[in-house]
């Protein structure tokens, strides 16, 4: 058991790094003793359900812990259907939000408008407001988007019976194929919970204080926008056009890393070798782009790749190759991280409710570095 002093000295780098902060049953980030990865979602590996899965399913796993049958999922997948839309109040407020906003504030304010509309209470519980919030995040975007970018009121109500399918067909206005929605319904499934990376754990932390659960999901909407975590498959795309070759790429990012900039995409607080959830993400990369006209991009992503680990042993993290995913799939950039939202949601509600179950308010202490005692100089004589 760790003493406070001994937590406060492995704490002085104010990361956190490698302390256990409380329980879980939801998520396990396995990182082995010889550097082997693995990472299961209440006790199924990512690869099985990132080949086997829907969305909906693994939500449905995360928030009630067992996988749905097929009655329960057929009625899940149609009562996310039905929750799509959003409130006219809503929609009004999303029209009034300036074009030129972040697309995550965009998604803090849809959803803290609607902690408004739609509160917590005995008939709408936790349950109900996880599964509004599943079905109607990316509501809020892409409402708001088809409205300032397109002139364009969207229609929030598709007959997609699954969320990868539904955003397709709301944003591009046409039926996506398979291939495309397997793309995004898989990177949906590999973004939708990672324990207690930093959003999920301002999540519990502000629901350890016994606040609402649209107050915890805003929180967590701020954490995810920061290019440390969420932002970095935005970057990485802005990163990967940036080159015309390989060769251009090589150079690039040889010279990056000898101004030791941060290359987005790259490396992970928990990872050392390997992110498991790339090597999926990845391969739909590559699958996309063999279908794509477009195929210049993955070779440089790939030789991006190869220069990181032979220059800085550093790997692909799950949001590199995602951002070829979503770029492959005609999303704006834009867009990337309110999609990684719109799956981790599932991941914020899970904790939330696993926090609330056994609550302890999140309280840790700070090592004190300030001024010693300063004695009280009145205004007038300072
Ligand atoms: C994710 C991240 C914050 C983890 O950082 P961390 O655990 O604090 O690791 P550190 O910052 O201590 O990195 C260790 C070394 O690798 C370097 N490094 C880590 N990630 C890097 C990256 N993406 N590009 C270049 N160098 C990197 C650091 O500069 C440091 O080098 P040094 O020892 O010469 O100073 C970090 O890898 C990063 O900033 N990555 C880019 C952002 C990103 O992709 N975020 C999404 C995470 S899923």
């Amino acid at each position: 058991m760790s003493t406070s002093s001994n937590v406060v000295k492995k704490n002085k780098e104010g990361g956190l790094e490698g302390i256990i902060a409380g329980n879980s049953e939801i998520c396990e980030v396995g990182v082995g003793s010889h550097g082997e990865h693995s990472l299961h979602y209440r006790g199924y590996t990512i690869e099985d359900l990132a080949s086997n899965a829907s969305f909906e399913e693994v939500a449905w796993l995360l928030l009630r812990g067992k996988l749905p049958n097929k009655n329960e999922l057929a009625t899940y997948k149609e009562k996310l259907r039905k929750l799509r839309d959003l409130p006219s109040t809503c929609k009004h407020i999303l029209e009034e939000i300036p074009a030129h906003a972040h697309m995550l504030d965009v998604m803090r304010t849809g959803c803290s408008v609607l902690g408004n509309l739609e509160p917590e209470s005995k008939k709408h519980d936790q349950y109900a407001v996880a599964d509004r919030l599943i079905a109607c995040f990316s509501s809020f975007f892409l409402y708001w988007y088809k409205f300032h970018h397109q002139k364009k009121r969207a229609d929030l109500n598709s007959n997609e019976d699954t969320t990868a399918g539904h955003i397709l067909r709301v944003l591009h206005e046409k039926t996506p194929n398979e291939l495309q929605k397997q793309a995004l319904n898989a990177t949906l499934i590999l973004y939708a919970e990672h324990e207690f990376n930093a959003s999920t754990f301002t999540v519990r932390t502000i629901a350890s204080t016994l606040s609402d659960f649209y107050s915890a999901i805003c929180g967590g909407i701020g954490a995810l926008k920061g290019p440390l975590h969420g932002g970095a498959n935005e970057e990485a795309i802005i990163l990967i056009q940036k080159f015309m070759t390989p060769e251009d790429a090589e150079n690039g990012i040889k010279q990056m890393l000898n101004e030791k900039k941060l290359v987005m995409g790259f490396g992970h607080r928990v990872y050392k070798v390997v992110d498991p959830r790339s090597t999926f993400v990845k391969a739909w990369a590559n699958k996309l782009s063999i279908d794509s006209k477009d195929k210049h991009l993955y070779p440089i992503a790939n030789r991006i790749e190869e220069v990181m680990w032979d220059s800085k042993h550093l790997f692909p993290n799950l949001d590199f190759y995602s951002a070829l995913v979503f770029y492959y799939l005609n999303i704006p950039t834009n867009m990337f991280t309110p999609l990684f939202a719109t799956s981790r949601i599932s991941g914020w509600s899970a904790h939330l409710m696993e926090q609330r179950a056994n609550n302890r308010l999140i309280r840790p202490l700070a090592n004190y570095i300030g001024p010693s005692l300063q004695k009280w100089i009145p205004l007038e004589k300072r």
